[in-house]
């Protein structure tokens, strides 16, 4: 099945073209085969570059049947979002708690523990039906790949179920063992971190590509979050790691040591974390709902884009910190609010997450990558922050297949 999308008003590749890393271009065209991209180029080329990719192709190779062509009506097309941390399996929730936050009650990590009741006493299918539904709300705001993590169960049944549902929806799944410690471990730990990084691990790595801690006042400490991240390293998972939400600490440099793939909210850090990422391969993912739902204040995302730190945003879509799953939103928050710029955001939350999942198939739109694209119902990537709570997204391709 092949599809041409033409009249694109503005093509966002996020392939760097002359200073501009969302390689933006004008009159565009985009040409999808299956669940591939095969050709990027100007509008008034797109039916000979269609016809002649046709007669190239060896007759087995071949699609039968018509193209598909779309006219986006000189409206916008970016890539697909990448959204690069989520917490989509989890039973209940916790608006009570968020409406007393905005009463004036503090966010806390204890918080946690009460999803974690409710989700222990979720069935399967009840955590599965929920989690479909999170997935369709995704797609219809324009996400195209999720990652997805574990830690609402922290028993070892229970954190199986978890990353075991979520590979059925993504290939993208981190084992969230040490969230926080569970009631029945509070007054030992150092025992739970035992259980994490041995029969839960056992039974949680062939569902997982990713190990994760939360390194915060009221969850993990340094050398805690250390040894789960050491005993997923071992075991063939890729770090990664929350820290630096509630308050600075050694979080950030110790997962940069460890050569994580990402370190997540870095709401307070420190100049020597800022050099630290900034000289890595470790992206910082930034969490707008994060701050917007717990009324913390905002990083400064100009201060670590100048510092030459690469960026990504994220939904961070949990019960407790931050319940929204809308890419559009967190894109507006973090241009109003933590002083991205609107080209800046939309690469965060596309290549941006990409390079935290360390992916190169997905968050460009080029030939050879996965035909994930999302048609907006406006003329630039602008108006996703400039008309915020605005649903802009009107068609998403996963894959080459319309989700939305
Ligand atoms: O990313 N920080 C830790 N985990 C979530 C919050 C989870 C919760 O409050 O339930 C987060 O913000
Ligand atoms: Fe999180």
């Amino acid at each position: 099945m092949r599809t041409l999308i033409t009249n694109i008003g503005e093509l966002t590749t996020n392939v760097e073209a002359g200073g501009d890393p969302c390689g933006t271009m004008r009159d565009a065209a985009v040409l999808i085969d299956g669940e591939r991209i095969v050709w990027v180029g100007t509008a008034d080329e797109a039916e000979a570059a269609s016809a002649s990719l046709s007669e190239s192709e060896p007759a087995s190779a071949q699609v039968d049947g018509p193209v598909e062509r779309i006219d986006a009506g000189g409206a916008a097309v970016i890539p697909g979002f990448v959204d690069s941390h989520s917490h989509l399996v989890f039973g209940g929730d916790r608006a009570a708690e968020f409406e007393a936050r905005m009463a004036g009650q503090k966010y806390a990590a204890g918080g946690i523990r009460s999803t974690v009741a409710a989700t222990r006493a979720a069935s399967d299918e009840e955590l599965r039906v929920r989690l479909h539904a999170f997935i369709a709300e995704l797609h219809a705001q324009g996400t195209t790949t999720v990652e997805i993590k574990s830690g609402y169960g922290l028993d070892v049944e229970t954190e199986e179920r978890l990353v075991r549902l979520a590979a059925e929806v993504t290939p993208e799944v981190t084992f969230l063992g040490a969230h926080v410690v569970p009631a029945e471990y509070a007054d030992r730990p150092d025992d739970y971190v035992d259980l994490v990084t041995g029969s839960m691990l056992d039974a949680c790595a062939p569902h997982a590509r990713w190990i994760d801690a939360f390194c915060e006042t009221g969850a993990f400490t340094v050398d805690q979050s250390r040894r789960v991240l050491e005993a997923g390293i071992a075991r063939g998972l890729v770090p990664r790691l929350h820290a630096g939400q509630l308050g600075p600490g050694d979080g950030v440099r110790m997962a940069v040591g460890l050569g994580a793939a990402s370190v997540d909210h870095g709401t307070f850090l420190t100049e020597e974390d800022i050099a630290a990422l900034a000289a890595s391969e470790t992206v910082l993912t930034l969490l707008p709902g994060v701050e917007f739902s717990t009324r913390q204040p905002y990083p400064d995302a100009r201060r670590l884009i100048d510092a030459g730190v690469t960026v990504a945003i994220a939904c961070d879509t949990n019960p407790g910190s931050s319940f929204t799953s809308s890419m559009p939103f967190c894109i507006a928050v973090a241009v109003r609010d933590m002083r991205m710029t609107v080209a800046e955001a939309v690469w965060a939350a596309t290549a941006g997450g990409a390079a935290a999942l360390r992916r190169d198939d997905i968050g460009r739109i080029a030939p050879g990558m996965r035909a994930d694209l999302v048609l907006l119902a406006a003329p630039t990537r602008v108006h996703l922050a400039y008309r915020p709570g605005v649903p802009l997204v009107s068609r998403v391709w996963k894959d080459g297949t319309v989700v939305a």
